[in-house]
This record gives structure tokens, C-alpha cells and sequence, in this order.
């Protein structure tokens, strides 16, 4: 080769080389600026409000429900739900969450106020002009502006009414609960109660606390059903209490003749349903909960006339009624 091509041979590489990522840098250049061109010119304005909603726990399908409802309206609304809670239930944390999202100076705050330590809370964000709805449960003490959930109450009268037509009134009855001071499960406690205590054949022997929690509802079952093993029936006020309730039943072979009647449809819960292992559920409406909840809370801020109390439906499901229940529900509800 002579020496002339051995200096241009490379001179001439390096020469392309440089033009072809001169054309392809420009190339990129153009692209980014019509994305970021692109980006300025879409809809990009901030929705018209800041919500904080606040439940009893994420990890849990029943508040998940609560918060696809949610995110449903903020889809057709000019709103961002910030959708939050303990991972498992832990009341303190859910009051931090609160006094959190006050600091933040949201435009609403949407909760579950599990009890009376949330009413200052709440009274506290309405003197600063922070709207407060309560969800699921209610805090009737405080100045929130509405409810919307179950009528919790109503709810326990409907599972004693339930019972006692399945037991043709005869049962010696245990009952595990969420948490004592926690103003839902007192009221289906109570509605539970106002029903059941009419009739003479039938006796609470027994009730103690879930906390949320289905293996201590396993524990607090085991050691009703061996304490008293008069029980015919077991009543359990929160989601997961029966789950908690069948697997006691089932280590102590008492699956077969022991009634059981629990909260929510939850995919496990109705499956032990099918299986004969609980015998019935009352169900809630937790998407709608979380659906209504902000345009509820968008029609205070827009000065609408809003009720007080907005009940969601409240029903029982028994085996009987799953091939009919199945057919009626959509995905995600
Ligand atoms: C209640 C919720 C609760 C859940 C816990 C439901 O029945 O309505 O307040 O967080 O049970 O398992």
C-alpha cells in the first residue's frame, strides 16, 4: 500500500465517521425538541384540587376497593386524589396521616375516623377551612361535612336478622370484633344485638377483639370455641374476622356444625362461602365509598348543598345467591 493511502485511508474513516453522528445528533435534537413541544402544548394545566384520602389500611382489599373508586373520579374530575394509610392497621399512624395531610393545607381531606381521638383532628382542619368528610366510618361528634359509607348499625341488624332466620332462632352465639372502641364495629355490634337479644332461644356467651388482624380472629375463635363449646355461632364484624373464624372451626373440626356469619365479599371470603365454611356475608360498597367520597367532596368546595349522611347498600349473600350475584358484578366493583 502506498504511504499516501495509509494517512488518508484513515483521514477519510474519520472524516464519515464525524458527519454520520453529526446527522444522527441533529436527528435526536429534532426529536427531543418536538416531544418537549409536544409536551408544553397538551392539556398539562394542575388539576382544580388536592384531596387527601385516608383509610385503615393499603394493604387490604377492601380499601383497595375504596381507593380504585377513588382514582375512578379523578379520572373524570379535575382533582388528584392522594390516596394514603398505614400498610396495616394502626390507628396512631392514621391520625399522623391526618394532622400530615392538614399541614400539607389540602383542599379536602377525605377518612375513616376510627374513633373519638380523630374528632379534634378533624375539628382542627375545618378551623383552618380544610373541608373533612368521613368514609366508612363516622365521627358524628365532629364538624365534618358529610359521611358516606355503610350504615353501620343498620348493618349489624341485618346479620342478626340473618342469623336468626338460619338458625330458626336457636344459637348460642360468640362474637369476634374489630376493635372495641371503634365506632363501626361497636354499631354492628349493637344493631346485632337490639335483634338477636329478642329472641329467647338465642344467647351471646362470648365476644372479643380481632384487631384487624386474622390471625389474632383465629386465636380469639379458638379459644371461644374451646372456652365455650356451647357455641353454635360465631359473628365476625370486620373483613377478615371470618377467615380468622373458619380456620379456628377447621382445627377444632367444628366447620360442619358451626354457623358463621362475617363482613364483605372479599374474594377469599366468598370462596370459603361457596365452600360452606362461612355461611353468610354482609356486603358493603366500598368502590362506591371511595367513587361518590370526591365528587361528594368537590360539590362542598363548590358551595352545592350536600346531605349530611350518605348511606351506601348494605346487604347478605348466601351460597344461594352467588351463581345470581356472580352474574350481576363487573370487574373491579
Ligand atoms: C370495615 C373496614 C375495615 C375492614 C377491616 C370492614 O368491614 O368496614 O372499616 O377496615 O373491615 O377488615
Amino acid at each position: 500500500m502506498k504511504r499516501s493511502s495509509i494517512i488518508y485511508v484513515p483521514l477519510l474513516f474519520s472524516f464519515l465517521t464525524t458527519i454520520a453522528f453529526s446527522f444522527f445528533y441533529y436527528y435526536q435534537i429534532q426529536q427531543d425538541n418536538e416531544e418537549i413541544a409536544e409536551a408544553v402544548s397538551s392539556d398539562t394545566s394542575p388539576p382544580d384540587y388536592h384531596f387527601a384520602l385516608i383509610g385503615e389500611e393499603l394493604d387490604h382489599d377492601y380499601w383497595r376497593l375504596v381507593g380504585k373508586g377513588a382514582k375512578q373520579s379523578e379520572t373524570e374530575q379535575e382533582v388528584f386524589v392522594e390516596y394514603g394509610g398505614p400498610q396495616r392497621s394502626n390507628p396512631e399512624e392514621q391520625l399522623r396521616l391526618l394532622d400530615k395531610a392538614i399541614q400539607s393545607k389540602v383542599d379536602g381531606i377525605i377518612i375513616q375516623a376510627l374513633n373519638e381521638e380523630f374528632t379534634p383532628l378533624i375539628d382542627q382542619a375545618v378551623g383552618q377551612d380544610i373541608p373533612v368528610m368521613t368514609i366508612d366510618t363516622d365521627s358524628t361528634e365532629s364538624s365534618r361535612s358529610a359521611y358516606i359509607g355503610t350504615d353501620n348499625y343498620s348493618a349489624g341488624q341485618l346479620a342478626g336478622e340473618a342469623l336468626v332466620a338460619d338458625t330458626g332462632g336457636e344459637a348460642i352465639i360468640g362474637i369476634v370484633t374489630g376493635r372495641f372502641n371503634n365506632a363501626h364495629h361497636s354499631l354492628r355490634v349493637e344493631g346485632f344485638r337490639s335483634v338477636v337479644g329478642q329472641k329467647e332461644g338465642i344467647d351471646i356467651v362470648a365476644i372479643e377483639e380481632s384487631s384487624i388482624d386474622r390471625i389474632r380472629a383465629e386465636e380469639k375463635a379458638y379459644n371461644m370455641l374451646t372456652n365455650h363449646q356451647e357455641i353454635t355461632a360465631l359473628y365476625g364484624t370486620s373483613s377478615l374476622d371470618g377467615i380468622g373464624i373458619s380456620e379456628a372451626a377447621e382445627s377444632l373440626n367444628r366447620q360442619d356444625d358451626l354457623y358463621v356469619i362475617t363482613f364483605d365479599t372479599l374474594e377469599e371470603n366468598l370462596q370459603l362461602l361457596e365452600q360452606g365454611k362461612i355461611d353468610a356475608l354482609v356486603e358493603q360498597q366500598p368502590w362506591e365509598m371511595g367513587h361518590r367520597s370526591v365528587e361528594l367532596m368537590i360539590d362542598i368546595l363548590n358551595n352545592k348543598q350536600v346531605e349530611e349522611i350518605h348511606h351506601t347498600d348494605s346487604s347478605i349473600i348466601r351460597k344461594r345467591d352467588l351463581p345470581y350475584r356472580n352474574a350481576l358484578t363487573g370487574e373491579g366493583h
